[in-house]
């Protein structure tokens, strides 16, 4: 059987397991630093912050950027729960934007006509989704923050390896060029993976020391920062070696070190990984592209060198005579796993009833034609020319 996702385990990646299960630390331990700054060194990061999954990595990065009521956060509407779901857990309104139907991704010209739609015009945050490990002009949305005050927290967790060009220069998803905030997932299906855990990136060093706090409960320990000095100094004036101070609520969403060994020996792959996913998908279009014009591949998007998560097709399963049902109960009898990504997020009953039926055709149309191939770091070209086959079979 052939999911549509998995990771891959080499030795290598247990024995760093098994090193850190035989030393001193299996929490809070120097592997999350290691692991830290390998994704800056990935990413050209400043700053990382690893955490216990991509949605922890967006509750945190809400949390720094201090989203609360009355503020109103952009999401595009094709994308997983989690992107709109942090966003209401700090009480923020989401308005959801339409998506280019061709490659899923919400565009700056969707993120405006979103703005356009809030009453108050205010709009403390943008999320762009980096759908299937692509970017579209992160420059464009970036301006379009600027104008309206905003911040721009990347949901990057498809597109660990992604790198985009504007005007000429190349950047890394993850360097925060046209984001102030970068979040990750190391979810099995992704690039790499950790288990479960997730990170954030950014260029500004008070949120990088929010995100730590609030990812640790919101306790203080440096001493410089004490402002009850009654409980935390002893007599002599030395500080009391017990102490700590809460600055604010946070929560547990540490990663562990074990988690981090798996994630920096699996990072240390990422060009070998990235070079043979880029490999799959060159070769599932050049088949894909021969196969007529009922399946499409997913538009590639411009200037764009995606790390790809996922391998998405269009199917035009009206002319076709098919469901996808159908298609995907054939593909899973001949040992090949489909899945759909994603239901429109404001389709779902409680955003519906929060924000009634929402008008958003782009999304609709991506949603109706897409579904998702296999594609993972150990699959080989005889499996995509297979799948492919084994496709257009069902669809001609
Ligand atoms: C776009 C997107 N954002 C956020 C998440 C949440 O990541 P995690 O599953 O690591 O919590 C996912 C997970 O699949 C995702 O696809």
């Amino acid at each position: 059987m052939l999911p549509y996702g998995r990771q891959s385990i080499h030795t290598s990646d247990i024995d760093a397991v098994i090193d850190v299960l035989k030393g001193d630390w299996l929490t809070t331990g120097p592997a999350i630093k290691t692991f830290e700054d390998a994704l800056c060194n990935t990413t050209h990061a400043k700053y990382s912050v690893a955490c216990s999954s991509g949605t922890a990595a967006l509750h945190l990065s809400m949390m720094a950027a201090n989203i609360g009521p009355g503020d109103n956060v952009i999401v595009p509407a094709n994308t997983f729960l989690a992107t709109a779901n942090v966003v209401r857990l700090m009480g923020a309104e989401v308005i959801f934007a339409d998506v280019d139907p061709d490659s899923g991704l919400m565009l700056a010209q969707h993120a405006e006509e979103a703005v356009a739609r809030t009453e108050a015009r205010t709009i403390k945050a943008i999320i762009p989704v980096y759908f299937a490990g692509q970017c579209s002009y992160p420059a464009h949305l970036r301006e379009l923050a600027d104008t309206h005050d905003s911040l721009v927290i990347a949901d990057a967790c498809h597109a660990l390896g992604t790198v985009y060009e504007v005007e000429k220069m190349a950047h890394c998803v993850g360097s925060n060029a046209h984001s102030d905030l970068t979040t990750f997932s190391f979810h099995p299906v992704k690039t790499i993976t950790t288990g479960e855990g997730g990170a954030i990136t950014t260029e500004d060093p008070d949120l990088e020391k929010r995100l730590r706090l609030l990812c640790n409960h919101g306790i203080i320990r440096d001493p410089e920062e004490f402002q009850h000095h009654t409980l935390a100094h002893a007599s002599d004036g030395s500080i009391n070696p017990w102490y700590y101070e809460l600055s604010q609520p946070g929560l547990n969403y540490r990663i562990s070190d074990l988690h981090c060994a798996l994630g920096a020996s699996q990072l240390s792959r990422l060009p070998d990984i990235v070079r043979h996913r880029r490999a799959l998908v060159s070769h599932y279009r050049s088949r894909l592209n021969q196969t007529g014009p009922l399946i499409r591949p997913l538009t590639a998007a411009e200037n764009c060198d995606a790390a790809w998560h996922l391998q998405v097709v269009a199917i035009d399963f009206k002319t076709a005579g098919i469901t996808r049902l159908h298609l995907m109960s054939y593909l899973k009898e001949n040992g090949i796993g489909s899945q759909v990504h994603y239901i429109p997020v404001p389709w779902q009953p409680y955003y519906k009833k929060r924000y009634g039926t929402a008008h958003l055709p782009g999304a609709e149309s991506y949603y109706n034609s897409c579904l998702s191939l296999p594609l993972f770091e150990s699959m080989t070209m005889g499996d995509v020319d297979r799948i492919v086959d084994i496709l257009t079979d069902f669809i001609n």
